[in-house]
């Protein structure tokens, strides 16, 4: 989390991706992609907005149609008091992402 949202880079890498959008909604071509499973892993300091950083995802995974990432989020939400690899509730999020991605 930056700023209250996903980090520049990571929009960044989004914003690459427009053409997806574009095709279907500009060209109406429509690439038909995949199904495929989402998840998210996020770290904030500890004044994190994870609404923001949803709000993003969730246009993000639907354009490349993704699904589940809402049911299936990691957060470390106070790196700056517990590192991540000490927090384990986000430890144990991340297994279950792990154990979803590879049997649900
Ligand atoms: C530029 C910048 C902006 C940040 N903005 C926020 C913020 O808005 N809310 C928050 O809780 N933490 C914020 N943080 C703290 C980071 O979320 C936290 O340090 C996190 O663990 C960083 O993960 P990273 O090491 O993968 O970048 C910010 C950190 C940086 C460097």
């Amino acid at each position: 989390m930056y700023y209250g949202t996903l980090p520049g880079s990571v929009l960044s890498l989004m914003s690459r991706l427009q053409p997806w959008h574009a095709a279907t909604f500009f060209l109406n071509q429509p690439l038909n992609l995949r199904h495929k499973k989402s998840a998210a892993i996020l770290t904030a300091g500890g004044k994190g907005n994870q609404a923001n950083a949803n709000h993003h995802l969730s246009a993000f995974f639907r354009m490349v149609n993704a699904e589940g990432f809402l049911d299936h989020t990691a957060c470390s939400p106070n790196t700056d008091t517990i590192p991540a690899q000490e927090d384990e509730q986000a430890i144990a999020a991340v297994i279950e992402i792990a154990n979803w991605l590879n049997n649900g």
